[in-house]
């Protein structure tokens, strides 16, 4: 049954039925409860409905609350979306007030304040994993050590820098993740309700009483915006997609990583799938999976931004699809966010050592330190690098003498700092990839989130 029968003279044809009709929205039923009871209990607060049916109302609305609780809300094939079907329930347990329920109140604003509700909730839950989640990282900071690995730029081994380093710089990515759904929850903090289809209600509502009830901090200020805007959704979703991009470089770390050509590390067993015709493999399909998935959220900030750029004022039908592409991405974060946070939990590291290149800049900053300008440093360590590749030996195998025959302003100490470990030991700038910022950032990360 529908909300809307009154002006046909014949039922929907199927074919509209099930073009038109949204079962997505069903996981918004307690949202959706949630804000008919605060608009019930304005409702007679203001003196638009009695005592007694706001009574009725409430106690039917509750029942149905439990029913949602307990998963024993029955939808129907004949429910048009969650609004209709709570609405269709509330008849059957308490008759025809029931049909006061939607007094000043429309499906359009009712829809933008379940989004709202929704978004608020499930962006809690996604801050909550993205912080755990940081910690899980400051943990495997802490797991790893000293080690020590190449920094890699254009996919080469550039500077030597502690693991827990190149770890935690995904912890800090993630932070930010973090702080846009905290941002993201500030603009949501205002109610839609009482816009009602677009241009308000002459009924004498005051939709300030809803909005406290429902613990928003503001109401709004143009009904046309409230009920027709869905920029706050298309936020979501990128907020979700850019932290799903953060994972996907992660996750492909993670399968570099645990190639042989890498070796930096393994994964558990029950972390990992086999290969139905090699016996030998060890697949590392999660990170695969939120490399791949982290796509599909890409596709949904396109279509989100797509489905508003040429809509009129003010709702239109279209916006029902803004709820499949915010549950997708929101869905495929959350799984994202388990499946890689326990894949670093169980992780082992173990990488080689670094090429003894790595120290070149080293190398060069040596001289630096005594007055010789950077660019004729880097030009002396550059003519180093060709001597000793020459005859085949690497910095590691550099002595003196070989320094020396380049440049007569080396010294004996700037040996000390050209391998990774003593490279990593010698560095000192805030921020830097030596053992004490990392101290000092996992001491700061741990410090914000617990
Ligand atoms: N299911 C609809 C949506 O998501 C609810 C609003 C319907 N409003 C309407 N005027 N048909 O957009």
């Amino acid at each position: 049954m529908s909300l809307w029968g009154g002006r046909f003279e014949e039922a929907p044809d199927e074919l509209l039925w099930k073009y038109t009709v949204d079962t997505s929205d069903r996981r918004m039923l307690l949202d959706d409860l949630t804000g008919s009871l605060a608009h019930v209990t304005m409702l007679e607060r203001v003196g638009v409905l009695t005592g007694e049916d706001g009574t009725a109302l409430r106690n039917g609305l509750e029942q149905i609350m439990a029913e949602a609780r307990d998963e024993k809300f029955i939808f129907l094939e004949s429910d048009e979306d969650v609004h209709s079907a709570v609405e269709r329930r509330l008849g059957e347990l308490i008759g025809d007030v029931a049909g006061k329920l939607h007094t000043a109140r429309s499906r359009n604003d009712q829809v933008a304040l379940d989004l709202r509700l929704y978004m608020r909730r499930v962006a809690a839950d996604r801050i909550g994993q993205l912080e755990s989640f940081a910690l899980t990282l400051a943990d495997a900071a802490e797991r790893v050590g000293e080690t020590v690995v190449a920094t890699y730029t254009h996919m080469q081994q550039g500077q030597a820098v502690p693991l827990a380093h190149h770890l935690l710089a995904y912890a800090w990515m993630l932070q930010r993740d973090r702080s846009r759904f905290g941002d993201l929850l500030q603009r949501l903090d205002e109610s839609p309700l009482g816009a009602g289809a677009g241009g308000g209600t002459s009924l004498e509502i005051d939709p300030e009483v809803s909005a406290s009830l429902l613990g928003f901090a503001a109401v709004f200020d143009n009904s046309i915006d409230a009920v027709a805007s869905r920029d706050l959704v298309a936020e979501y979703v990128f907020v979700a997609a850019q932290a799903a991009v953060t994972l996907s470089r992660l996750a492909e770390d993670l399968l570099l990583w645990a190639t042989t050509e890498y070796g930096w590390a393994s994964y558990l067993d029950r972390h990992t799938t086999g290969s139905s015709a090699m016996p030998q493999k060890k697949n590392p399909d999660m990170a695969e999976l939120a490399r791949g998935r982290a796509a599909t959220l890409v596709g949904d900030v396109t279509s989100i931004l797509t489905l508003q750029k040429g809509l009129p004022m003010a709702y239109n039908r279209d916006l029902q699809e803004d709820k499949r592409l915010l549950f997708h991405a929101d869905d495929t974060l959350a799984g994202t966010l388990a499946a890689l946070q326990a894949m670093i939990a169980g992780a082992a590291f173990h990488p080689p050592e670094p090429s003894s290149w790595v120290g070149a800049l080293d190398l060069a900053e040596a001289l630096t330190s005594r007055g010789v300008p950077f660019r004729e440093a880097h030009h002396i360590v550059g003519r180093l690098v060709v001597e000793l590749s020459a005859s085949a030996k690497t910095l590691a195998e550099a002595d003196l003498i070989s320094l020396r025959a380049v440049d007569a302003r080396f010294e004996s100490g700037d040996l000390d700092r050209i391998l990774p470990g003593d490279s990593v030991r010698h560095r000192t700038g805030r921020g830097g990839g030596s053992h004490e910022s990392v101290a000092i950032q996992i001491a700061k990360i741990r410090q914000s989130l617990t």
